[in-house]
C-alpha cells in the first residue's frame, strides 16, 4: 500500500489519481506519463499518416481516440487529453504551424506593445473542440480513469508568442519583460483571460484535474520568476481551482524555483528529474502533492536499470500520500513502448512494506 495509513478497500481505479492529487491515501501509487500519446507509439503514427497534428486536435473523435488508445495500451491511471499547448494562440489572432523537424513556428511573433494590443481575448469559445474531445473521453472511461485537461502557463505561452517558436536564450521574451513591463503585463493579462475560459470549457466537459505546463519557466532566475511570472501563474491557478478541480503545475529545470512555484497554491507540483524526488518534495513542502520524476531517457535503458531508478523514486516518496508517478518531462520519439508499460507494472506492484532495499536502508 502506497499511502501508509489504512486506505479504503474500495478505491475506484479512476479515483486513485484524483485522491493522490488531494494527498489522500491510495492503495497503490497512480502513474501516467507526460506526452503519453505521441510519435513513439505506432497507433499514433498510423493516425498521423492521414492527419496533421492540428487536424487531430480539432476533430474531437480523433483526439479522443488517440487519448484513449494510449491510456489503455499503457494501463495508466489517468488520461491527458490529446491537444497542444499552442492551440489558444489561434483564437488570440496568431497563426502558427508545426514544421517537420523544427517544432512550432508562429508566423508573426508578438514583439511590441502594439502587437499585444492587437491580440483578441473574446474567442476562447473557438477552442470548444477540445471540450468536445474531453466529453468523448469522459463518456468512454466514466469512473475508470482520471481525465486531465491542460493548458500552458502564461510565461511559457508568452515566450512562444514572442520568440515565434522554441528558444534557447529567450532573448526577445526577456527583452520585453525588462524593457516594456506594461506590454508584458498586458500580454500576461490577456493570456490569463483566454486560458481561464479555455480551462473552464475543459472542466465543464469533464476534466477531473487541470495541468498547467510552465515548460520553459526554468529559463528564469528566481528574482525574475518572482517579478515577472509568478503572479500570473498564481492568478490562473486560483481561477481554475475555483472551478472545483485540483491543479498540477509543472516546469523543467525548476530546482531553484520550487518553493516559489508551490506558493502559487497549486495542489500538485510536477518535478523534473534533476534532483531526487524527496529533495524536490522538501523544497515544495509536504503540504503539496508532487508528480514525477523519472528522466524520460531512462526509458531507453535495460529493464534492470529502469527498475532501479523507478524504485529509487518510489522509495524517496516513502509512502507519503500525494505522490503521482510520472516522468520529469515528456516521452521522446523512439522510446520503446514495452518499457513504458513495464514502468506501469513496476509502480503498481511496488509495496513499500515488502521492498527489501527500503527495509535495509
Ligand atoms: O501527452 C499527450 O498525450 C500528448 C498531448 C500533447 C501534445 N503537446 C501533442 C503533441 C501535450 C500534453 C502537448 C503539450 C505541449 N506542446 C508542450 C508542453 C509539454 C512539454 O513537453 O513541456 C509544449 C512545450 C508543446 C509545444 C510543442 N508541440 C512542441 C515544442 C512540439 C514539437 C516537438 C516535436 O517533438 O516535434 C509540439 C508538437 C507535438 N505536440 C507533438 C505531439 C504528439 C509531436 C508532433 C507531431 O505529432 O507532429
Amino acid at each position: 500500500m502506497a499511502g501508509g495509513e489504512a486506505a479504503p478497500e474500495t478505491i475506484l481505479d479512476g479515483s486513485r489519481f484524483l485522491r493522490a492529487c488531494l494527498r489522500r491515501p491510495v492503495d497503490r501509487t497512480p502513474v501516467w506519463f507526460l506526452r503519453q500519446a505521441g510519435r513513439y507509439m505506432q497507433e499514433y503514427r498510423d493516425v498521423r499518416k492521414h492527419h496533421t497534428l492540428v487536424e487531430i486536435c480539432k476533430q474531437p473523435e480523433l483526439a479522443a481516440e488517440v487519448t484513449i488508445t494510449a491510456a489503455e495500451k499503457l494501463g495508466v491511471d489517468a488520461a491527458i487529453i490529446f491537444a497542444d499547448l499552442l492551440l489558444p494562440l489561434e483564437p488570440m489572432g496568431l497563426d502558427f504551424e508545426f514544421q517537420a523537424g523544427e517544432g512550432p513556428v508562429v508566423h508573426h511573433p508578438v514583439r511590441t506593445a502594439e502587437d499585444v494590443r492587437a491580440l483578441r481575448t473574446d474567442r476562447a469559445a473557438d477552442l470548444a473542440y477540445v471540450a468536445r474531445a474531453i466529453e468523448n473521453v469522459a463518456a468512454h472511461f466514466r469512473e475508470r480513469l482520471g481525465i486531465i485537461g491542460f493548458c500552458g502557463a502564461p510565461y511559457t505561452l508568452a515566450s512562444y508568442m514572442i520568440e515565434g517558436g522554441g528558444s534557447r536564450n529567450f532573448i526577445y521574451t526577456k527583452q520585453m519583460m525588462y524593457s516594456d513591463p506594461a506590454a508584458w503585463r498586458g500580454l500576461l493579462d490577456k493570456l490569463i483571460t483566454v486560458l481561464t475560459e479555455y480551462c473552464r470549457l475543459q472542466v465543464q466537459a469533464g476534466a477531473d484535474v487541470i495541468q498547467i505546463f510552465d515548460s520553459w519557466v526554468g529559463s528564469l532566475g528566481l528574482s525574475d520568476y518572482r517579478d515577472y511570472a509568478l503572479e500570473a501563474s498564481k492568478r490562473l491557478i486560483r481561477a481554475v481551482q475555483e472551478m472545483g478541480v485540483p491543479v498540477i503545475y509543472f516546469g523543467v529545470e525548476t530546482a531553484g524555483l520550487l518553493a516559489e512555484m508551490a506558493s502559487t497554491g497549486a495542489d500538485v507540483i510536477g518535478l523534473d528529474w534533476h534532483q531526487p524526488l524527496d529533495e524536490g518534495w522538501r523544497a515544495v513542502g509536504h503540504g503539496c502533492a508532487v508528480q514525477g520524476n523519472l528522466d524520460p531517457i531512462t526509458l531507453f535503458a535495460p529493464v534492470e536499470v529502469l527498475e532501479l531508478r523507478v524504485k529509487e523514486i518510489l522509495r524517496a516518496a516513502g509512502g507519503r500520500p500525494g505522490h503521482i508517478f510520472n516522468l520529469g518531462h515528456g516521452i521522446v520519439p523512439g522510446t520503446p513502448v514495452e518499457n513504458v508499460q513495464a514502468v506501469v507494472r513496476m509502480v503498481h506492484e511496488f509495496r513499500l512494506e515488502t521492498d527489501t532495499e527500503a527495509a535495509r536502508g
